[in-house]
This record gives structure tokens, sequence and C-alpha cells, in this order.
């Protein structure tokens, strides 16, 4: 019998990162697509969490999460962001940061109501709009004079947002431009909607891997914007453990209730042993995500400086573990046929930028991830250079 399916989601296929890692490990090239760091968490924390797996912390956590983990997330946004969450109620752990958009966008979108993304925009944004019957909205974001930097296109957002918008979708530090936010834009960003009643995700999963002496500007630090705000972390990115998809949700205590219906009936709770294991590290040693942005900006240098003398035209990334190259000097390949003919050819996988894109605006930049040893980022500048 042949049947065919009437999909609700007739245009979603595989997920580029597992089409470009599944390419890399098929042809033996180095991965530098998905974006996982090629080290281990800190030995202590997997001491923490085995801890736990060996003592019994093995059933249903807490619908809303481990009330420890939540208390160490509430010190750590105070101390950061400046802002004091209640424990029991602005606060939801959840299953990485794609079930917490997932259960924002499904407890907030209706049928028909506009969500409005910023371009290029990671990838599990639409589908779940889709799902929930919306409409997604793809506004730009502006490249720089300098041919480098991005930043919101604010007039666009402005001429964009309508009666009809239920949700803005942000997401800086930027995947995979490295954007950041600036104080005015958070300022901007709260006069542009301030007489509306739409909502804003903040997706801030890269808040610890900020570079050369900027801070992370959170959506919560912001008070006219906090009101309006669920900000989506991830400790995957934190804690060097993609692996192990433990994120939480922050929101007003009206926005978490509504964000819980979802929550709790797409995956009820999160691993228990890992929050206990997180809570305990995560209170106890501060200085591992205080450290954190020195460890990368390290690692972006060194990936930059075994660019130099290459073809390609790149500035180093301003956050996240990404850093784009533009490679107009080499190629005028479309970039999605370029990064699988490069991971088959040069033997280097990277992530092209137009598929995150409604229109290919972004030109001819490939994403390639620096969260790796530097055994490999040597091997793969060294491939990339003679290009
Ligand atoms: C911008 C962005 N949002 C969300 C995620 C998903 O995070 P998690 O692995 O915690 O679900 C990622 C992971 O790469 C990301 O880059």
């Amino acid at each position: 019998m042949t049947r065919t399916i009437d999909s609700k989601l007739p245009d979603v296929g595989t997920t580029i990162f597992t089409v470009m890692s599944h390419l890399a490990n098929e042809v033996g090239a180095i991965n530098l697509s998905q974006g996982f760091p090629s080290f281990d968490p800190p030995e202590e924390l997997t001491d923490r969490i085995s801890f736990y797996l060996k003592s019994g912390a093995n059933q249903y956590a807490p619908m809303p999460g481990v009330p420890a983990l939540r208390e160490a997330i509430v010190a750590k946004t105070a101390r950061i962001q400046g802002r004091t969450l209640n424990v029991d109620t602005e606060l939801t752990i959840c299953t990485g940061a794609t079930e917490g958009l997932f259960s924002a966008i499904t407890a907030l979108v209706r049928r028909d109501d506009e969500v409005i993304v910023f371009d290029p925009a990671y990838d599990s944004y639409e589908p779940a709009i889709t799902l929930a019957g919306g409409i997604t909205r793809h506004v730009p974001l502006l490249i720089d004079d300098n041919g480098h930097d991005f930043r919101p296109d604010w007039d666009r957002l402005r001429g964009t947002l309508n009666d009809r918008t239920r949700l803005v979708i942000l997401n800086f530090p930027h995947n995979p431009t490295g954007a950041i936010l600036s104080q005015d834009d958070l300022d901007t960003l709260a006069e542009i909607t301030r007489d509306t009643q739409c909502y804003l995700l903040s997706d801030e999963v890269y808040e610890h891997i900020v570079f050369d002496g900027e801070p992370h500007r959170s959506l919560l630090g912001h008070d006219e914007l906090w009101h309006r705000s669920m900000v989506i972390c991830s400790f995957g990115k934190t804690f060097h453990a993609t692996g192990w998809k433990l994120g939480y949700c922050a929101a007003p205590a009206d926005l978490t209730e509504e964000f819980r219906k979802v929550h709790q009936f797409t995956v009820f709770t999160v691993s228990t042993p890992t929050q206990h294991g997180v809570a305990d590290y995560l209170g106890s040693h501060p200085e591992f995500y205080e450290q954190l942005p020195r460890f990368y900006q390290e690692k972006r240098d060194r990936f930059c400086s075994l660019l130099e003398g290459s073809r390609f035209r790149f500035k180093p990334a301003q956050s996240t573990f990404f850093q784009l190259l533009d490679y107009s000097d080499i190629s005028d390949e479309r970039d999605a046929d370029l990064a699988v003919r490069w991971t088959r050819e040069i033997g280097v996988a990277s992530i092209p930028l137009t598929v995150f894109c409604e229109t290919p605006f972004t030109g001819t930049r490939l994403r390639f991830c620096f969260a790796k040893d530097d055994a490999t980022l040597e091997a793969a500048a060294e491939k990339l250079r003679d290009l």
C-alpha cells in the first residue's frame, strides 16, 4: 500500500547540522559545521552528576525543575543581570533550549498570529511557529558598511510589526553572525514594542560567550522589556555539554504559567541527576562561566591568526563559537553548494548561511565552529589557507 501523508511541515527536511555532520563523517572531513565542542565538561561537574546517578536521584524531578538548580540560576541571574527571579514562579528548567523555544512558541502563538524572526534565523523557530498555526515574517539583519558586522534592522522591525504580531524572536549573541546587542538596541526595542501587545522570545544560549570585554545584554536585565519576555538559555553551550540538553526559561509569572502548561505535557520534567549535578557546580564554580569569554576568545584568535594570509575575508567574531568567512575572492558558487563541495574535496565541513534566510542576502559566507582543540583548528586552517 502506498500512501501520501498530508504533512504539517511539507517544506521541512533534515536540518543542515545533521546533513553536514553526516557528510563530514562519511567523507572523513574535519567537522567545523555543527556547533559542538571537541572537549569535555569540567571533571568536577561530571563527578557531581555521577554522584547523583549513584545516590538514587533517578526518578522524576519536579515539573519546573530541581529547586537547587533554580536557586543557583536565580543567584547567577541576580549577580550578572541584576534581576532577582522568583524561584517558584519565574523559572522553568527545560530539555535544552530547543524544548524551551518550542514550548514558548506553542504556548503563545495562536492560529494566524504573526511571528517576526531576524534572518539568518536559527532553524528550529519556523517549524514551531508553523505547527502552532502561526505565520513567520522574516526581517533580515543589516550588514554593516565594514562588510562584516551584522545588526538588527530596527526600522524594518518597526515596519513589519502590526496588530497581528504576537511574538518577536531574538537571538543575541547571534548564531551564526556573532552579532550582539548594545544598550541602545535594547532601548530602541523597548520603544518600538511599547504600545504593542506583542511578546518577545529571546534565545540567549550563548549568553556567556561574548568577546572583547563586551557584556552580554540580556532582555532579562531591561526593566521594560522583561515584562513581555521569555528568555531561553542552555547549559549545553556554557559547560561544553551539548549532549545533556539542559536549559531553562526565565519569564514573568504569567508567561511562565503559560510556558509550563506546554512544558509539562511535552517533556514533563528533565533528567534529575544532571539537574542536581549542574546545581552544585553552577553555585560553587562561577569562575567557570566567568572565564568562558577568555577561553573562547583565545580559540577565536587562534583560528583567525591561522587564517591570516588566506584568501578569505573576515573580522573576528564578536560572540559565540562561530567564525564567518567570506569566500568571495575564492569562488562565486552558492554557499550551500560550496559547503558540500569543500567538505568532499578539501575535507573541511562548514555551514552555509543562506539556509537560515528567506532571501539569500548573506551572500558568500560560510560559518566555521572554532570550539575545537588546537590540533583540529590547525589542520582545518592548513586546508583553508591552501584555497
Ligand atoms: C541559537 C541557538 N538556539 C538554540 C540552540 C539549541 O540549544 P540546545 O542544544 O540547548 O537545545 C542552539 C544550538 O546550537 C543555538 O545555536
